[in-house]
């Protein structure tokens, strides 16, 4: 009795002992130090950066607990000193000032604040506190991604004991002392993630003089860090560095020769804009496991000495300028587990003999111009999951697949043929399969397909001989699918997929020669739905509301009658693209109100009726093509509440209104046509200061605009001033909405289109180069002269003002548009002589000054030399060529004009494509991203240079090589 006693005295009287800090490891003061601290911040539950299930560490401190039984903190075992302190993505908002008791906590050996925010409560006072650097003990520092800001505190240089820094991610500067400092001081430095830190400010000659100091410095991370220049000294010889990386900096010049023999493991120098080939010496690299030059100017071809290095386990080279042939030694490296030359010139065809490559797990060779056939050896290797060859030109059949790894096999956009591998239907891995745009023949049983049980993504599209068969009892099994790209395949009959497919991202059926009526569980499917150019007359009637679907495009189909009831319960729609079928009925006014809705393209229909009145003050719209219909009436001033308007398109309706003022403040609008409506009256007053300042297609011929010319308009079109830069690689840039869905998962865009008339004749841009500025006037009743300010509008290309009661002379101011190709002044009461600054146009490629009353001497040279008698016809008072009638001696001749001449002009780029579509299938001639509407010998003849023959040798492109869904990517002629 009395031992339990003794018991319960010892259980009463020692039990709260156990609890008291008596006996606790943790020191009373450092305790309090982290609960202050900690009530310094507030912690985010749903911060992004981490893991969804993180542990909120700090929910764990609690006054009265040892404060070494923490989460996230350490306590030395003896002393009970807090050593290290780890609140890395804890989500925390708030600052860290100097009088922050974390500075309390002076044993600490390592400090992890890395992924929180201390700018939260003042950004622009948040600094780096110069207190860090008093933790004397301190081994490693990570400060990563944890907003702070300004310089780093030269005190920094205090910490000898530093042996990781981390301070990627911030606003942070370094001054070249501090830095320098800090090396020559913490002599057991082994590793150094700097990125993104500023060092703008150091020279980048010093930076190895800065590290020749280490010999412990293992590895250096110094990504997008502001360095750039000459380098004279050679970085990449640093005694002990194994690991650098200085990728996205602005390096410029040729890749260094390399004096020296390293260590280095890893080397980064992507995206430094190097030039020039890889120097010879690097096979001085003998350590190098990886090796990234990926995104640079780098040119010649891969050299040999890359493959004497023999422990190469990644190697990226792609987004360059390599050429030549892919040498058979690469494939002979061994370890090689990375090879990445995609986005280069590479030509010619792959060896057939590869010995290496067993260890190969991703091969990508995409988007150059290889040719020849694939060699089996490549589709054998045993490691490869990833292989993409897209977007070369080989040719031939595909031998039977035995990488049975594989997850990804890219082959479209090709020329290969024959029948589809039976053996393909054997890579149970796959989850991305793209073969469309190919010559690919024979029959498929859709079925097989269904054997890939990890398929994600499928793309067989465009392949014209390709037929697919379906049959309508199979329980197809596609539990992963959520990409289906089945355009251009012929399919005559629909799909019987049923509602057998899982719920689809993307399903493109485009192009085919599907028809009736478009099912209820069709447009359940898939969140991104493109029907187009098929023979659909009708959509079932939908009576529920459905919200997963994003993008519907329905676009050339035979769809008649009034289907707005169905559309109406569409209530996520971002993208309806109707356009070119036979609706009718009323445009609805659900429409202006799915205020998720980006694009709304109804154009080539039969709609009649007035405008949507009532947009809501939360449109989103981005692009409104209503052209081409029977829309009567006034405009809606609501339209201005769709602040991102960037297209608008009411050409060829009947509306009755004067020129629409509530357009002037919308910012973003880059194309307004009004052609060919009833739109009268004056073009009035400024409503605005600022009108129209992203405007670069304004088109409002075929109206009856009267009075002068909008001199206070054309002022203001501050986007037609600045003449937009060809980009890099000498491609266009073009107008593409951002849909947010499609964008982000990548498999789908809507490029603008615009019909215009330009160099006389219409067309269709199928997408709008942001080159592409015009004005047209024509036929309206302006008058009075040609203004002045039409010739700052510098990056004009096509100018038209034919067709009203213009009077006056041709401004000399007109020789000032350097850019323009098209000028159309006919059909005006134009007098005095042709200016002679018209010949600086040397970009002029159409000009038509026909009845008008000009007289005098033609100008002669450059662009003049060029046109016909067409140009002049109905002037009977101007003479010289190319008119018969010679100019005598009493004729005005234009003053002569400074003469200059480029052939290095740049023109549109005329390339023809192919178009067609499903319903009817026709094939006609379009030029680049032009597609005629109508078409006339005479335009032929002077588009292809007076070469009408050349037509028939022409290679039919695509417009866009594409593996998925592009949406609109083709026109069919009218
Ligand atoms: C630190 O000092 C600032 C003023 O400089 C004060 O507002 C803040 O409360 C102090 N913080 C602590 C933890 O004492
Ligand atoms: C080097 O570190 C020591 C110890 O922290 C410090 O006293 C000294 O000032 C540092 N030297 C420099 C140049 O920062
Ligand atoms: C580096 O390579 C070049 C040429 O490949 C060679 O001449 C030089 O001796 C090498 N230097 C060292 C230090 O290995």
């Amino acid at each position: 009795m009395a031992w339990l006693l003794l018991c319960l005295h010892l259980l009463f009287f020692h039990f709260p002992s156990f609890t008291s800090s008596f006996n606790f490891l943790c020191h009373h003061d450092e305790s309090s130090a982290l609960l202050q601290f900690k009530s310094t911040f507030t912690i985010r539950t749903d911060y992004y950066f981490c893991d969804e299930l993180r542990l909120l560490k700090t929910t764990t401190w609690k006054n009265g607990s040892d404060c070494c039984s923490w989460h996230g903190v350490t306590c030395n075992n003896i002393s009970g000193y807090v050593i290290g302190l780890n609140l890395g993505c804890e989500g925390i908002e708030g600052d860290i000032d100097s009088n922050s008791t974390l500075f309390n906590l002076s044993h600490l050996q390592a400090l992890n604040l890395s992924f929180n925010d201390f700018s939260f409560n003042d950004f622009s006072n948040t600094h780096f506190p110069s207190k860090f650097g008093e933790f004397s003990s301190l081994k490693h520092l990570d400060l990563s991604n944890s907003d702070l800001y300004g310089e780093i505190p030269t005190k920094i240089s205090h910490l000898s004991k530093l042996e990781s820094l981390r301070l990627s991610g911030n606003g942070l500067v370094w001054e070249e002392t501090t830095l320098k400092r800090l090396v020559q001081n913490a002599t057991n430095l082994r590793e150094m993630f700097l990125d993104e830190t500023d060092m703008s400010s150091i020279n980048l000659n010093f930076m190895d003089l800065i590290f020749n100091q280490s010999s412990s410095l293992v590895t250096l991370s110094l990504p997008r860090t502001g360095l750039s220049g000459i380098r004279k000294k050679n970085i990449l010889c640093l005694p002990s560095v194994q690991e650098l990386d200085m990728s996205m900096n602005e390096l410029e010049g040729q890749l260094p020769d390399l004096g020296c023999s390293t260590s280095l493991r890893i080397l980064d120098l992507s995206d430094c804009d190097f030039k020039g080939p890889i120097p010879s010496s690097f096979s001085n690299f003998t350590n190098l496991t990886s090796l990234s030059l990926s995104d640079n100017y780098l040119s010649g071809s891969i050299p040999s000495s890359l493959f004497k290095l023999q422990h190469l386990i990644h190697l990226y080279l792609s987004y360059n300028s390599f050429s030549g042939q892919i040498p058979s030694s690469l494939f002979n490296l061994t370890q090689l587990v990375t090879l990445d030359c995609s986005y280069n010139k590479l030509k010619g065809p792959l060896p057939k003999t590869i010995t290496g490559f067993q260890k190969l797990v991703v091969l990508t060779l995409n988007d150059n111009l290889l040719n020849g056939t694939i060699p089996s050896a490549l589709l054998s290797l045993p490691s490869l999951v990833n292989f993409d060859i897209t977007n070369n030109q080989l040719t031939g059949y595909i031998g039977a697949i035995s990488s049975y790894s594989l997850e990804e096999l890219s082959l479209c956009g090709n020329k290969l043929q024959g029948n589809i591998p039976e053996s393909i239907f054997n890579l149970e891995n796959l989850t991305t399969l793209c073969l469309s745009s190919n010559n690919f023949s024979g029959v498929v049983n859709f079925q097989n397909f269904s054997k890939l049980q990890n398929l994600y993504s499928l793309s067989l599209s465009h392949n014209r001989q390709l037929s697919l068969t379906f049959e309508s009892n199979v329980n197809y099994n596609f539990s992963q699918l959520r990409q289906l790209y089945l355009s251009s395949v012929n399919l005559t009959e629909f799909p019987k997929l049923s509602e057998k497919l899982p719920s689809l991202d993307s399903l493109d059926l485009s192009n085919n020669k599907l028809n009736g009526r478009v099912p209820t569980w069709l447009i359940e499917t898939s969140r991104s739905l493109n029907l187009s150019q098929n023979c659909f007359t009708s959509i079932d009637q939908i009576s529920r509301n459905i919200d997963q679907l994003f993008g519907l495009d329905l676009s050339f189909n035979l769809l008649e009658g009034d289907i707005t009831l169905s559309i109406c319960n569409m209530s996520s729609l971002q993208l309806l693209n109707l356009a070119h079928n036979k609706l009718t009925g009323i445009i609805p006014q659900c429409l202006a109100n799915i205020s998720s809705l980006q694009v709304l393209d109804l154009q080539m229909n039969r709609f009649y009726g007035s405008l949507p009145s009532n947009f809501s003050k939360s449109c989103e719209l981005e692009t409104l093509n209503l052209n081409g219909n029977q829309l009567e009436g006034y405009f809606p001033k609501s339209l201005s509440h769709c602040k991102n308007l960037q297209v608008l398109n009411l050409r060829d309706n009947k509306l009755v209104d004067k020129f629409p003022d509530c357009l002037q403040p919308l910012q973003y609008l880059k194309v307004l046509v009004l052609q060919d409506n009833k739109l009268h009256g004056p073009i009035a007053n400024l409503k605005i200061k600022h009108p129209f300042p992203s405007l670069i297609i304004f088109d409002i011929s075929g109206n009856n605009f009267s009075g002068p010319l909008p001199k206070a308009y054309l002022k203001c079109f501050e986007a037609m001033k600045k003449v937009s830069q060809v980009k890099d690689d000498g491609s266009l840039s073009y107008m593409e909405t951002s849909l947010g869905y499609y964008s982000a998962k990548g498999n789908a865009s809507y490029y603008d289109s615009v019909s215009v008339t330009t160099k006389g004749i219409k067309m269709t841009l199928v997408k709008i180069p942001t080159m592409f500025v015009s004005i047209d006037l024509s036929r309206n009743k302006f008058e009075g002269e040609i203004i002045d300010v039409i010739g700052e509008l510098d990056a004009l290309k096509g100018l038209n003002l034919s067709h009203n009661r213009l009077t006056g002379h041709i401004p000399q101011s007109i020789g000032k548009l350097t850019n323009l190709e098209s000028l159309d002044l006919s059909s005006n009461m134009l007098t005095g002589v042709v200016p002679a600054e018209l010949t600086n146009l040397i970009s002029l490629e159409v000009i038509n000054f026909s009845n008008n009353r000009l007289v005098g001497e033609i100008p002669q040279g450059q662009q003049f030399d060029t046109f016909s008698n067409d140009s002049y016809e109905g002037n009977l008072g101007l003479c010289g060529f190319p008119l018969s009638k010679k100019c005598g001696p009493e004729e005005p001749s234009p003053p002569s004009a400074n003469k200059f001449w480029s052939k290095e002009k740049f023109g549109f780029g005329w390339k023809p494509v192919a178009i067609g579509y499903g319903c009817g299938f026709v094939i006609g001639i379009g030029i680049g991203y032009f597609v005629l509407l109508i078409g006339k010998p005479r335009w032929l003849v002077m588009m292809f240079g007076g070469q009408p023959k050349q037509r028939g040798n022409r290679r039919r492109t695509r417009v866009r090589r594409t593996n998925g869904s592009s949406m609109n990517q083709m026109v069919p002629m009218s």
